[in-house]
């Protein structure tokens, strides 16, 4: 909380390319919270080195994610956004955290057991405590509200329970967190297997569209996507390929489920997912436009970068004194 503005905090890993998961399911969220709350955005690359990365590749990304961010209507006149390895106080609370968070917490962790499952030539220290790094990001900046998936949800819990424990034993410190999680388009699915979710990582290209795939990468993506063998455009249980790209053209045009049956009443599938690649395209048409833009302009995301940091770390600096002060460490 600021005075009597309430703190948003997000992130995004710039692992991988940026998918219509994350742009639905998160970003596109965030400039809702632009005019009432004071908001930080974050591009998180410590935690996207718990996956080996390639250096240039995780640096050119870093600048890609932060240019979608404005492209996606984030104005950094009205938003802090930044950079998390430029402001340190992120690996400084990250490690006090670790040590106020339990082992059998952080076994218990989905994201964890999947990740290690994946890439089980590096089941690294820092993929295990991935989670106290989390909320040490949120928890540095006395954060009300988390707009995430709702494939972050444990790590929230995670993250109040430790903030719970931590104001337990020293006195309050920490404000606890809220998520806020869309109930409609907390999960987008893979194009290829619906039951799973669309992920950056995903080596299937044809399971997942980019933020910023061209038009007809988009149409030829959402043509082939899997569906069940009925045709009728209906919400169901079990018709996890139609209820997801139902979702999709939802949040490309507001329109409700019932309105979305109605309108494809008597059209077969093919006609459905076409219509689906057009809003999606047509959605997506001028952020990749403002990508464009904005990417050639290094100099002015440096510029962004560097007020953030600056901002972020002012803001970061508070919770960190009042954190060692209360743990005992000498000034
Ligand atoms: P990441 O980079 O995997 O994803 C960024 C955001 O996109 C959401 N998301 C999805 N939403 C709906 N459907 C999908 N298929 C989909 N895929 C991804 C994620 O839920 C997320 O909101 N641990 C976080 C990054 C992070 C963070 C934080 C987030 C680090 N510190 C502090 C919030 C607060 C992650 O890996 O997100």
């Amino acid at each position: 909380m600021i005075g009597d503005r309430k703190l948003v905090f997000s992130g995004v890993q710039p692992s991988g390319n940026l998918t219509i998961g994350n742009y639905i399911g998160a970003i596109k969220n965030f400039k809702e919270f632009s005019d009432e709350y004071k908001c930080f955005y974050c591009v998180v690359d410590l935690h996207a080195i718990t996956v080996r990365q390639v250096p240039a590749d995780l640096r050119r990304r870093t600048y890609e994610t932060l240019a979608l961010y404005i492209a996606c209507g984030l104005d950094p006149q009205k938003n802090t956004l930044f950079v998390q390895s430029q402001v340190p106080a992120h690996a400084e609370l990250g490690w006090i955290l670790d040590c106020y968070t339990m082992f059998g917490e952080l076994s218990r962790m989905t994201q964890f057991k999947d990740k290690s499952a994946k890439n089980a030539q590096n089941i690294n220290a820092g993929l295990f405590t991935y989670p106290s790094l989390m909320a040490a990001d949120i928890l540095l900046y006395q954060t009300d509200l988390v707009p995430v998936g709702i494939d972050q949800k444990q790590h929230l819990e995670l993250t109040r329970d430790v903030a719970n424990r931590f104001n337990q034993i020293y006195g309050d410190t920490f404000t606890i967190p809220e998520g806020y999680i869309a109930k409609d388009t907390m999960k987008i699915m893979s194009l290829a297997d619906p039951t799973s979710k669309m992920s950056k990582s995903d080596e299937n290209q044809n399971a997942v569209v980019y933020i910023l795939d061209s038009k007809d990468d988009i149409m030829r993506k959402f043509r082939r996507a899997v569906t069940d063998s009925g045709s009728a455009v209906k919400y169901e249980e079990g018709k996890d390929g139609i209820n997801n790209l139902m979702t999709i053209y939802h949040a490309f045009t507001g329109k409700s489920m019932s309105d979305i049956e109605r309108e494809f009443e008597g059209r077969g599938y093919g006609d459905f997912k076409s219509a689906v690649g057009e809003v999606c395209a047509d959605g997506l048409a001028p952020v990749r436009c403002e990508f464009d833009r904005i990417i050639k302009d290094k100099a002015y995301l440096e510029s962004v970068m560097k007020a953030g940091a600056e901002e972020a770390a002012s803001y970061a600096r508070r919770t960190m004194s009042k954190v060692r002060r209360k743990i005992g460490f000498v000034n």
